[in-house]
């Protein structure tokens, strides 16, 4: 890298815009949401789709909502154009959705858009051309007015050729390529000139897409951009201002939000963001910022999980781990203070009472787009008790005593951590139970009967002890102070029951019920044991000897 970035580099010089009013607006409703996933998303494939992956993916995106679907380049490829036919032969497109398609200002390219569009409902044919000085210069060679007729000529082919779409509801869309790198004076005239062709109405509006091409200055810059052309282009009531941002600077979610706020009224992007380079817009993040401050979006992500899979079938793209909301680890914490308290928040939200979400570390309920609790806590070596206890409460029911989850949770890091990976909630209750469940050494239950009156128990049991089996009574004011005293005169270190707490285990567990008991033995250490039986009272003396076992 240069010492002397400058030296190469220059910074973005933004529009003039001292009265901007962006930053004082709050979002209050959805804009109206168009998917280039079958288009921009497919350009950016290494290997596109083929016609059925695209239906099937058109199809996905019908059901998540998307009323308005770009569904390709038809004058680029058989593919694309066979793909127009097919959803419009077949009766694919729900009257509700609008496909729309792309078309460079090529006479020939559009007669051949035009073609694919024959029997359609409701089209949105898209005309771009690229405005920046750079592509003007480099690709282009031509002046700012060349490149305006460009513009102007394509409108006209277009305009030309709607008589041959008869029937069809067909609106107009114009996108200035590269439309953030260019002047926004010229962008503005190029749009101009480009509606004194279509001549759109508040009635009939006309799309003006204005596209973060290439995402090359902050958030900020952009909103700045298009807050401009809002106030400042001719006719705004009589067009619909469209986003459409890349990611290249990671902040293409950021500049469509800014972009919204500065009074745009639609975005176009792809599911979880797949696109050119870094990708285009992340549409299923935007919609969910919104559905996380109260804002319906209007699409639905119920199943979001599902809307991966089909979405990695189809373009054999995968969505990261952290992917915003979608990713595998998005709704997962490992982190022990983070557990700890996305247990508290899930406990309270559980019980009701609160009138919103406000569960710590979690932005929105996970189940509202089809992810499970249970998966939110997964337990590693930076995990605590807290996950631990979580995991082991939901799933398999065990309700571990605070103070046990403090004496379980190092236990368990401990042995996480030896392994070196992230455990599963079954080898977490593998760990518990190897800890306290199954030790029987040196001393083992074999039998147990213990009966009373007025507060007077006597226990009689049969133990086990380093193999050798031994009768034992004892006498107390319950069953376990019984049990105890028939063990401390068995040989046992003197020792008192500290805590003691049970419940029934969850069906299907294989036994009915689990007691927790703690021990302090007289010269000062404290064990908890656990024991797990169908009958209570059996299961509580083996949590006894699971502590006394403990004790080493
Ligand atoms: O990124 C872009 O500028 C485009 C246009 C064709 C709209 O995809
Ligand atoms: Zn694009």
């Amino acid at each position: 890298m240069l010492k002397n970035p400058a030296s190469k580099y220059r910074p973005f010089h933004p529009v003039s815009l001292p009265d901007r009013r962006w930053p004082d607006r709050v979002l209050t409703a959805a804009p109206t949401w168009c998917s280039v996933d079958l288009r921009d998303g497919n350009q950016a494939l290494a290997v596109p789709m083929n016609v059925s992956q695209k239906l099937e993916l058109f199809d996905a995106l019908v059901k998540c909502g998307f009323k308005e679907i770009e569904v390709g380049f038809p004058s680029a490829s058989n593919t694309e154009f066979a793909f127009n036919r097919r959803l419009i032969e077949e009766g694919r497109i729900p009257d509700d959705v609008t496909i729309q398609c792309l078309v460079q200002a090529r006479e020939d390219l559009i007669e051949k858009t035009v073609q694919s569009l024959v029997g359609a409902k409701k089209v949105i044919i898209h005309l771009y051309n690229s405005t920046s000085p750079a592509q003007r210069r480099v690709v282009f060679g031509k002046s700012k007015e060349e490149i305006k007729a460009i513009a102007v000529q394509g409108a006209r082919w277009i305009q030309e050729r709607l008589p041959r779409l008869a029937g069809t509801d067909v609106r107009l869309q114009y996108s200035p390529e590269s439309f953030s790198m260019t002047e926004v004076e010229y962008a503005k005239e190029i749009a101009e000139a480009v509606m004194d062709v279509w001549r759109p109405t508040p009635e009939r509006k006309m799309i003006l897409n204005l596209p973060d091409t290439v995402e090359v200055a902050m958030p900020n810059v952009y909103a700045d951009q298009i807050e401009w052309i809002c106030r400042n282009i001719r006719d705004r009531g009589s067009l619909i201002v469209s986003l459409h941002t890349h990611n290249d600077r990671g902040t293409g979610i950021a500049a469509t939000e800014l972009g919204l706020l500065a009074g745009a009224d639609r975005v176009e992007g792809t599911l979880f963001g797949n696109g050119e380079r870094t990708g285009n817009l992340d549409l299923v993040a935007v919609a969910l910022n919104l559905y996380m401050h109260g804002i319906g979006s209007g699409l639905d992500f119920s199943d979001l999980g599902k809307v991966v899979d089909v979405y990695e079938r189809c373009t054999g793209m995968t969505v990261p781990p952290r992917q915003p909301y979608a990713g595998e680890l998005v709704f997962t914490a490992f982190s022990g203070s983070h557990q700890d308290a996305i247990k508290k928040g899930l406990t309270e939200w559980e019980k009701g009472g609160r009138p919103n979400w406000d569960v710590p570390y979690l932005t929105i309920d996970p189940a509202d787009i089809g992810r499970r609790y249970q998966e939110v806590i997964r337990v590693n070596s930076q995990s605590g008790k807290g996950g631990v206890a979580y995991l082991l409460e939901a799933e398999f029911g065990i309700e571990l005593p605070k103070d046990m989850q403090r004496e379980f949770g190092p236990i368990a890091n401990d042995l996480v951590d030896a392994l070196g990976r992230e455990v599963k909630a079954d080898e977490l209750k593998a760990m518990f139970w190897r800890e306290y469940v199954d030790r029987v050494s040196p001393w083992e239950l074999v039998h147990f009967h213990a009966d009373g009156v007025d507060g007077r128990f006597q226990a009689r049991a049969s133990l086990r002890r380093l193999g050798v089996e031994a009768k034992v009574d004892g006498e107390g004011n319950g069953p376990i102070a019984a049990f105890v005293a028939a063990l401390v005169a068995a040989g046992a270190p003197g020792f008192e029951v500290a805590n003691y707490r049970e419940h029934a285990l969850s069906a299907g567990s294989g036994a009915s019920a689990i007691s927790y008991i703690q021990i302090k033995t007289a010269d000062g250490r404290v064990r908890w044991g656990a024991g797990v039986d169908t009958n209570i009272e059996l299961a509580s003396m083996k949590a006894v000897l699971s502590a006394l076992n403990r004790l080493g």
